[in-house]
């Protein structure tokens, strides 16, 4: 088993199901004997999670959202995915930057040259290179069929509480952030049963040559 760290994020548009498979994820790798930290964000640190409570619930404007959740991710890096990942461990991430890129670039229109400046300042590594996970899964659903999901859900954040127009930038946001780096992206098609988005995964793992594991 590889000794080096892995770091994959989990996207996806409010009620495209992604959290329920990042656990399966996480038992997997463990089952490999790989040491796993399963994460979010905002979130992640004591600080980030205040921050996350802030991002969710209060009212601000799109400048202070994302300096919030790139102050979160920056605390987040330093504190708890770095260490990990120079420890060897495999980092699931709920959520990294694209879902920046696709709630405040899409969703909300904010600049995206300027997301494009704080990623550099936020994820630059000591040799100037820049971190990104090694994988994203993006759970990809229609947003109509989201927001069906979503109507019968808690109490609505400040996020899930948007109208479908939101969400149809957001999703096309993903859209050209996976365009722009094929590499990185794994597209998992959402709208299926939870077995079937499950396999989905799997393939994507035993492509990767992530765990010699069959198909589930
Ligand atoms: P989410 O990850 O969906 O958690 P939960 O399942 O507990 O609702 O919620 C986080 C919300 O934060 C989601 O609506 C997207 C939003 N968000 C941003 O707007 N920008 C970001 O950079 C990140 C990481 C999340």
């Amino acid at each position: 088993m590889s000794s080096t760290g892995l770091f994959i994020s989990f996207e996806g548009i409010d009620g495209a199901g992604k959290s329920s498979h990042i656990q399966a994820v996480s038992d997997a790798f463990r089952a490999h004997g790989r040491a796993v930290v399963q994460t979010r964000e905002p979130g992640g640190t004591a600080l980030a999670e205040k921050l996350r409570e802030m991002v969710l619930h209060d009212a601000m404007d799109p400048l202070c959202e994302a300096l919030l959740v790139f102050a979160a991710r920056r605390d987040h890096l330093v504190q708890v995915i770095e260490p990990a990942l120079a420890r060897g461990d495999v980092v699931l991430c709920d959520r990294f930057t694209d879902a920046t890129f696709a709630y405040q670039g899409g969703g909300r229109g904010f600049d995206t040259q300027v997301l494009s400046q704080l990623e550099r300042w936020v994820q630059a590594l000591p040799d100037h290179s820049l971190r990104q996970p090694d994988l994203t899964l993006w759970f990809s659903l229609n947003p109509q069929v989201a927001a069906q999901r979503l109507a019968t859900a808690r109490v609505p954040d400040r996020f899930e509480s948007q109208p479908l127009a939101f969400f149809q930038h957001v999703h096309d946001a993903y859209a050209m952030r996976a365009q722009a780096d094929p590499k990185r992206f794994a597209l998992i098609e959402a709208d299926a049963p939870m077995d079937t988005v499950r396999q989905s995964v799997w393939r994507v793992m035993n492509a990767r040559g992530y765990w010699p594991a069959p198909i589930a």
